[in-house]
């Protein structure tokens, strides 16, 4: 049994996504959790609820709703509150763009659709804040609109069912999810279908140790057949990219800038730089690498003055260096294991890392 591949939409025989769908209903119907939002057809509701649970628990959602319905029972009353009361009935969610988006686009329901959520994918998602999860949900709950309505748990489900091993991060990874959402929504009961597969996401088809006995798509998931559910969904990690923020030196000398060798460890090892520090916080800028000329090199420098600023990324940080120059009064103490002064023109002998590279051909060019 192969993985999924993009575009192999011949997987989705009718046979098999019938009985995707019926099994999913029926234990849909049986399983489902009571909670508040799911008594009602009212799309406010559906809204209200959805966007809660985008990034909150369900335990966590439900008092939450209730004293936002009660407060707001539609969107008129919603749109006419003050942004502040708005937000003060959101204290403690967390994420409070959301908040901000439902105000907006209950304005914007009752300015441009006459007060009555839009019931087209087009129109729907025009609202702020309404991205194709959301609109599906509403659509599909409140309208019975067969269109799906893909978030990261059914993302998990649809991978682990169909072996799909695509980076689930991934932009095209999320708009494949969405035309097999498309391919296998039942066009019979898409409101209990999708919540099926949210429910299933929930309770069965978990991150870690899902229930696959008790799963009522065990027959048909090719993880599970192929014992390897819980490596599914593929997420890459995301490297995250610290920003440093840098002072840098362009110290003369007559016509000659000071250049170092950087130490034996670390990044950049046995390079040659500029001088450089990261900026001290607290500190007044250019200040830090003043005192770092002063006190490590042992030299006595005037005239600072600020020249630009320059960025370079690295795998995992990105500098924002700020160069400054100075002129040098006294140098005979330099206490620096390695350096040398260097016209301008001599920068190409010297094997520079593109950081300092992009930063002198700046100090050239201003020089010009
Ligand atoms: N997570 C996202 N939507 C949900 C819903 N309607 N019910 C329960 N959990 C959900």
């Amino acid at each position: 049994m192969d993985a999924y591949k993009i575009g192999d939409y011949e997987k989705f025989d009718r046979l098999k996504t019938r009985k995707i769908q019926e099994n999913l209903i029926d234990w849909y119907k049986k399983n489902h959790r009571k909670l508040p939002w799911r008594e009602t057809k009212n799309p406010y509701y559906i809204w209200i609820s959805e966007v809660m649970l985008q990034q909150t628990r369900v335990d966590t959602v439900i008092p939450y709703f209730l004293r936002f319905i009660d407060k707001f029972s539609n969107i008129e009353s919603l749109s006419n509150a003050d942004e502040e009361v708005v937000l003060k009935m959101w204290e403690g969610l967390g994420y409070y763009s959301r908040a901000r988006n439902l105000h907006r686009g209950a304005k914007v329901i009752i300015k441009e659709y006459d007060g009555k959520m839009p019931d087209t994918l087009k129109e729907i998602k025009k609202i702020p804040g309404i991205g194709p999860y959301t609109a599906g949900a509403i659509l599909s709950i409140a309208y019975n609109e067969a269109v799906p309505a893909v978030d990261g748990n059914v993302m998990r489900v649809f991978s682990r069912l169909f072996y799909i091993k695509e980076d689930i991060g991934e932009n095209n990874t999320k708009k494949e999810m969405e035309k097999i959402g498309q391919m296998v929504v039942s066009k019979e009961n898409p409101s209990f279908f999708n919540q099926g597969l949210m429910e299933l996401g929930a309770l069965i088809c978990t991150p870690t140790s899902p229930k696959c006995v008790a799963c009522p798509l065990f027959m048909e998931c090719t993880g599970r057949k192929l014992m390897i559910q819980e490596t599914l969904p593929i997420k890459k990690k995301k490297i995250k990219v610290k920003l440093v923020e840098m002072e840098l030196a362009v110290v003369y000398k007559d016509e000659k800038i000071l250049i170092m060798k950087r130490p034996t460890e670390g990044l950049l090892a046995n390079l040659w730089a500029l001088p450089s520090i990261e900026r001290e916080k607290n500190m007044e800028e250019g200040e830090s690498i003043r005192l770092e000329l002063e006190e490590n090199y042992g030299m006595t420098i005037k005239n600072k003055k600020y020249l630009f600023e320059k960025q370079h990324i690295f795998t995992h940080r990105k500098w924002k260096m700020k160069v400054y120059s100075f002129e040098l009064i006294r140098d005979e103490k330099i206490d620096y294991p390695e350096i040398q002064w260097i016209s301008l023109q001599e920068i190409k002998k010297y094997a520079f890392p593109t950081a300092f590279m992009k930063v002198l051909k700046n100090v050239k060019k201003q020089e010009k």
